[in-house]
């Protein structure tokens, strides 16, 4: 195909497009590339380039020699992972919105500026988004909840700044939320109300409030799956847990609450037989602590309540923690 309808097709009526609909996805990916500016390995400037349509290798449009690239049986871009390349440049989100086939998105451990910007929820396929440890700033939209079929979401370690949006009840099959080391904030409670089936949950350092004393029919849905919960290093304050939501947490493996101000007594943690890792430390608990308080939960290895005014029979601990 001559170059220069390639440049036209967004422009050409729509029966010209049932072979070019797959080729819009090469126009995306070089739209995208337009904002990578630092690339020290050269990978993406030496593969990304347009390829030969007329030759007969080209018989689908996936461009499958491009770092980075994979497709689906149509050829339509699947996925896109550039992880770890010292990349920078601020990039558009935009241009890559359109890519109605992707699954795939990782970014991670890159130089990265620029903004999520609404149009991402257009990305109906994305299963797998992972941004993590890059320098995006601004707020998450809320059109991040029409992402239905995402099932790990990984923003941490980067700028966003903001109220986490609303509305990721929509995200059923999300497995894995990490906001860890961002500026995000929201009300704890109205957050676990909305996550189901969700086995990893990191919230820790960020600005997220509220207490965690709430009617036990709002975990139940994120209760029944979680296994690991962070939530250190935030601004949780009143009271923990009460013994009825404790009760819920079958599966939960590891509980970090530490570096928070949440106060009042430890609630009983021997219905959690799964729980290894626990720590509250550095917050503003009190009272004695018994045995009966951690009960059954014999797989405890590793116990930190320390920074809290918490007093009792710390000799007894040792049968319950190998640590
Ligand atoms: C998406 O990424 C995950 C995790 O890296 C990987 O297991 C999966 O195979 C990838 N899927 C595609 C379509 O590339
Ligand atoms: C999210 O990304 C960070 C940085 O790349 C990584 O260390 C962390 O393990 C990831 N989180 C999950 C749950 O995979
Ligand atoms: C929880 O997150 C904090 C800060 O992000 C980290 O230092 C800590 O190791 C994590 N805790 C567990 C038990 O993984
Ligand atoms: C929670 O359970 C523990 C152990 O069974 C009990 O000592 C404590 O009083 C209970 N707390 C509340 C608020 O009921």
């Amino acid at each position: 195909m001559d170059p220069l309808v390639l440049f036209l097709l967004p422009f050409i009526s729509f029966s010209a497009l049932t072979r070019a609909q797959f080729s819009s996805d090469t126009l995306s990916l070089l739209e995208f590339k337009k904002g990578i500016d630092g690339d020290p390995t050269g990978v993406v400037r030496d593969t990304w380039n347009p390829v030969a349509w007329g030759s007969a290798a080209a018989v689908d449009s996936c461009p499958r020699s491009w770092y980075g690239v994979s497709c689906d049986d149509s050829g339509a871009v699947v996925s896109i992972s550039l992880g770890g390349l010292s990349l920078s440049g601020e990039l558009k989100f935009s241009t890559i919105a359109g890519m109605r086939s992707l699954r795939n998105l990782s970014l991670t451990g890159n130089f990265f500026t620029g903004r999520l910007v609404p149009a991402i929820g257009d990305m109906t396929s994305l299963q797998y988004l992972d941004l993590s440890a890059n320098r995006f700033y601004g707020p998450v939209p809320g059109k991040i909840a029409d992402l239905w079929a995402l099932v790990h979401l990984n923003l941490s370690g980067n700028g966003f700044k903001g109220g986490f949006p609303i509305g990721i009840q929509n995200l059923q099959q999300l497995r894995v939320l990490d906001l860890r080391f961002n500026v995000l904030w929201g009300d704890v409670g109205a957050m676990f109300s909305e996550l189901r089936n969700v086995e990893h949950v990191d919230l820790s350092s960020n600005i997220f409030y509220g207490d965690l004393f709430m009617d036990s029919s709002r975990l139940s849905s994120l209760a029944n799956t979680v296994k690991y919960m962070n939530l250190s290093y935030n601004r949780l304050s009143g009271r923990f847990f009460s013994n009825d939501s404790m009760r819920l947490f079958r599966n939960l493996e590891v509980l970090d609450l530490g570096q928070n101000m949440l106060t009042g007594e430890l609630p009983s943690f021997g219905s959690m037989s799964n729980l290894k890792v626990l720590s509250a430390a550095n917050n503003l608990l009190y009272g004695p602590i018994s045995e009966d308080l951690f009960g059954d939960a014999m797989h405890l290895k590793e116990l930190d309540l320390s920074g809290n005014g918490i007093t009792g029979m710390w000799f007894r601990l040792p049968k319950f923690c190998n640590a």
